[in-house]
């Protein structure tokens, strides 16, 4: 029998003794602990996090059906990298490459990857520009010492990240006030015989919109007529790449456009996956420099990889399969058309308040509204956001624009399939109180000021 004075067997029968004692953070622990104890310790520290369905900062998937989470739950044990062991995965991971290449209107047979997200398909396919451009100049008896390449300060993180990783120049153009995306003017001057591509965003991380590609396309057309340089553009489709086709479909951005070479897309941002998925899909086969594809010998079976990993997950390969069999164009359409007219709503709602304004509405963009304060409240936007958070939990990001834009801030809330019309009424509403709060007291305590997150979020 269980004595009252032995609180050992009291922690194994009643629960878990990290209850009245401090939990293992830094030494590597002696002992264990009894599984239903680990979970509930893991699970009491996850219990201060924000909820990713009051998170309008993340463009990533917050919400998939039962069914595409009874895949991913089945195949946690499978290790992707294993095409050996797992061909049908492997399969399945070219069955989406296929698709995605004819959802991108890819004019013939194509290549390309599955990766953890857009970050690691930009740095391969940036790797694959650098390494055409250096053998074109091999090939030429040129100079390969100085490459660069050219974007707009509207671009992810990332793409800096490849420039300072990969030692390539990085030709940012600068944002100007009141103008947060690039086209062609910006690219010209800054386009020479050593830039390895020019990278153009479809869906900014600030404000949603797309850079100007139709226009940088035909800049490049023409530079290839009249200066014999033929400069390959990449898409960074990360977030656009899964609502173009669906929202705008005639207006084009991908592989009808003769310079685009390659273009990245976030399966876990509107293609609707959980992370870590994304793809990289090259315009032709010849478009993915051979060299940086790894023929290997592998349990006993030739393998061709292009990857910065090597063993990864499989599960959010096949959840991308599911989605894009179970949704079909039809389905994409009907979600990324629900996700913008709730996002309209939330428009309509924060103009008709009065005091916002709204950033580009007119314009194609992701399903997300944008805005900032139309005047001088006495507060601002970082104040809304932490006024908010304070009141209603919600996560809504206020940040600072990209040089030469740092003076303009803007607020921006993603209108996922967690947003349905009565939380976006709910939302508004919140918004407008907190507005309400902040107009009595004022803005916040400068200490309270230095507290509120500035990022974008991702
Ligand atoms: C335009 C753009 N490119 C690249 C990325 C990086 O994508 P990932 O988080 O899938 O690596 C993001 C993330 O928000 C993005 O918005």
């Amino acid at each position: 029998m269980t004595s009252l004075s032995d609180p050992n067997a009291d922690a194994i029968l009643f629960g878990n003794r990290f209850v009245t004692q401090e939990v293992p953070s830094r030494e590597f622990p002696d002992t264990g602990m009894p599984p239903v104890d680990a979970m509930r310790l893991v699970a009491e520290d996850l219990a201060l996090e924000g909820d990713p369905a009051r998170n309008l900062a993340t463009f990533v998937t917050t919400w998939m059906e039962p069914e595409a989470q009874r895949i991913i739950a089945e195949n946690l044990h499978r290790n992707f990298i294993d095409h050996a062991e797992y061909p049908r995965t492997a399969e399945i991971e070219q069955r989406c490459i296929r698709m995605l290449a004819n959802l991108f209107n890819a004019p013939g047979e194509t290549t390309g990857t599955s990766t953890q997200g857009s970050s690691e398909a930009i740095l391969l396919g940036a790797l694959s520009l650098k390494w055409h451009w250096r053998k074109r100049r091999e090939a030429a008896g040129e100079s390969t010492a100085n490459p660069n390449l050219v974007f707009g300060g509207d671009v992810h993180v990332v793409w800096d990240k490849f420039c300072r990783y990969f030692d390539v120049e990085a030709r940012v153009v600068p944002l100007q006030p009141g103008k947060y995306t690039i086209g062609p003017d910006d690219v010209r001057p800054h386009v020479d015989e050593n830039t390895i591509g020019v990278a153009a965003v479809l869906g900014t991380t600030f404000t949603g919109h797309r850079d100007d590609i139709v226009g940088i396309n035909n800049l490049l057309l023409e530079i290839k007529e009249t200066r014999g340089l033929d400069v390959p553009m990449h898409v960074d489709g990360a977030s656009g790449g899964f609502v173009w086709p669906f929202l705008y479909p005639d207006s084009p951005w991908d592989f009808r456009l003769e310079q685009v070479r390659s273009i990245n897309v976030s399966g876990h941002k509107f293609g609707l996956v959980y992370p870590g998925i994304g793809w990289l899909i090259f315009r032709s086969k010849e478009d993915l420099a051979a060299d940086l594809v790894f023929e290997e010998n592998y349990l006993g079976k030739t393998d061709a990889t292009f990857t910065l990993n090597f063993s990864t997950g499989s599960a959010m390969v096949l959840a991308q399969y599911y989605n894009l069999v179970r949704y079909g164009r039809a389905g994409y359409t009907y979600i990324m058309r629900n996700m913008q007219a709730n996002a309209d709503q939330l428009a309509d709602k924060l103009d008709a308040m009065g005091r916002f304004e709204l950033i580009g509405r007119d314009e194609e963009q992701l399903p997300l509204v944008a805005f900032r304060l139309a005047g001088d409240e006495g507060y601002n936007e970082f104040d809304i956001a932490w006024q908010l958070s304070a009141e209603r939990g919600w996560m809504l990001p206020a940040y600072t624009l990209p040089p030469n834009a740092q003076d303009e801030t803007i607020m921006r809330a993603l209108v996922k399939e967690t947003l349905g019309q009565s939380l976006v009424e709910t939302l508004a509403r919140d918004i407008a109180e907190a507005c309400e709060t902040l107009d009595q007291k004022g803005g916040l305590h400068h200490l309270d000021r230095q507290r509120v997150k500035t990022g974008t979020g991702y």
